[in-house]
């Protein structure tokens, strides 16, 4: 198997390689590359539903997870069935650790989240960090929906960067989408996709933790939406 730093030393010619590929030939390349080492992370968004659909409609042999932290929307567990049901499929769940859960809501209680930033972060760390480190063990490639668009800070991002926390690829596919585009890929495909994005949800993640916005406010002002602009990174993309 690669080393770390043998994967790391492959990012250039990728991100060279790919400017000429679809996606789907993208993510095949990666698959050949990496046999059994290429992984998506999916929190049914409308951007992994679109990677999802490439992935499953081309049949790539790459592993499609989700960690459930406990705490989503039913209408993403609606999305979740559907897909499994659309693509005959299972996508893989990834829960937390059962043992720092019980610990964390016995000490703190169950909306400790919205008290304090760090309490905040304890339970992203509980429910969605710990997982993705599991769930990538072994994984030479990770695949997410992260767009340029959505924040401030997304904008900078490579198509292809080295995760040190995760030691893999990170490829964000649909870096220069556009909303537009993404919408319309959806329903050209007639994709599933959470019927909350009709009620004026754009970015959802848990459930407590997420809320529609109004007209004009930014993409991801309906997370966290109680905490300063600046902190709103739930650990997952960590630079
Ligand atoms: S977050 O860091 O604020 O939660 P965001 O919701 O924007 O992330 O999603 C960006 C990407 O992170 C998604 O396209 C997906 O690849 C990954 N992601 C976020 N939440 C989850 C989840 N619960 N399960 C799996 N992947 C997720
Ligand atoms: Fe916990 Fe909220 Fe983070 Fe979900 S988004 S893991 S409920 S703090």
């Amino acid at each position: 198997m690669d080393t770390a730093i043998q994967i790391q030393e492959l990012i250039p010619d990728l991100t060279e390689r790919f400017s000429s590929l679809t996606i789907p030939e993208a993510i095949a390349f990666l698959s050949a590359e990496f046999p059994g080492r290429v992984a998506l992370s999916t929190s049914f968004s409308i951007e992994d539903q679109v990677i999802t659909h490439d992935i499953l409609s081309n049949d790539l042999p790459v592993t499609i997870f989700t960690l459930d932290t406990g705490r989503l929307f039913a209408e993403t567990y609606s999305v979740w069935s559907s897909t499994n049901e659309k693509y005959n499929t299972r996508i893989k769940a990834y829960y937390p650790d059962r043992g720092l859960l019980e610990k964390y809501l016995n000490e703190k209680g169950p909306n400790a989240f919205y008290e304090s930033l760090a309490n905040r972060k304890g339970c992203c760390h509980i429910r969605k960090v710990e997982p993705l480190r599991r769930a990538l063990k072994g994984h030479a490639v990770w695949i997410t929906g992260l767009r340029a668009e959505h924040s401030p800070e997304r904008q900078d991002l490579p198509l292809l960067e080295w995760d040190d926390s995760n030691k893999v690829i990170k490829y964000n596919p649909l870096l220069q989408w556009t909303t537009a585009e993404v919408r319309d890929y959806i329903d050209r495909h007639n994709i599933p996709y959470n019927v909350l994005h009709d009620r004026g949800f754009v970015s959802i993640g848990c459930a407590p933790c997420t809320r529609a916005i109004r007209p004009g406010e930014d993409f991801r002002a309906g997370r966290w939406w109680w905490e300063d602009t600046s902190k709103k990174e739930c650990g997952l993309h960590v630079k």
